[in-house]
């Protein structure tokens, strides 16, 4: 019977993780990137990151359902402790407990290694994304209006924190 894995990203899982990025683009509820990412841009993202910045993926049926990861906050020793966090759940998977799962796991590591605060950037019409951290003891810090621009309008960013220790 298959079961669920979450493990680390490897080379093989390149191409998927820039399938499900580029959903998450295509749908303009997740990010303010409008351009689909190529394979040599997904590439460079996940080869220049120290291993603490994990990117972490869920396998069901053989196949990367979803993935998340630990991206630096800021560049800034003071804030080597707070990460920001990044989740991409397959379009036929969303809803379905796959972003639950690997926000469980994301915690577990930055816990083990030496992350006391973890943030995020969403929109606030992002339901399922906002179900999906309040579930898990993210509080809304505030809004940020008009702070970015998406196909031409601008959109408000909602910040979002959770406390580790
Ligand atoms: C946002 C996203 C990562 C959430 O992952 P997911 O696998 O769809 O979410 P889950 O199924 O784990 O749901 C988590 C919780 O959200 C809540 N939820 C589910 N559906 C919801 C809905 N329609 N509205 C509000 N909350 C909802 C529930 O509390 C759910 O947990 P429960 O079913 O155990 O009660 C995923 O939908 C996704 O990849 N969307 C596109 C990309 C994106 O928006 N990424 C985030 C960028 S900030």
């Amino acid at each position: 019977m298959d079961s669920w894995t979450i493990r680390k990203v490897q080379e093989e899982d390149w191409p998927q993780i820039q399938a499900i990025y580029n959903q998450g683009i295509e749908d303009r509820i997740a990010t303010l990137e409008e351009q689909p990412k190529s394979l040599e841009e997904v590439k460079a993202w996940l080869q220049q990151r120290p291993s603490r910045y994990v990117v972490l993926v869920t396998i069901y049926e053989g196949e990367i359902r979803g993935w998340a990861s630990l991206n630096p906050f800021s560049h800034r020793c003071a804030y080597t402790g707070v990460a920001d966090l990044s989740v991409y759940v397959d379009r036929q998977w969303r809803g379905r407990g796959v972003g639950s799962r690997l926000l469980t796991a994301l915690e577990a590591h930055a816990r083990t290694h030496d992350f006391y605060k973890i943030v995020l950037y969403t929109f606030p019409f992002n339901e399922l994304g906002q179900g999906l951290y309040r579930k898990h003891g993210f509080h809304e810090v505030g809004i940020f209006r008009n702070q970015g621009i998406l196909d031409g309008r601008f959109v408000d960013v909602m910040a979002m924190e959770k406390l580790l220790t």
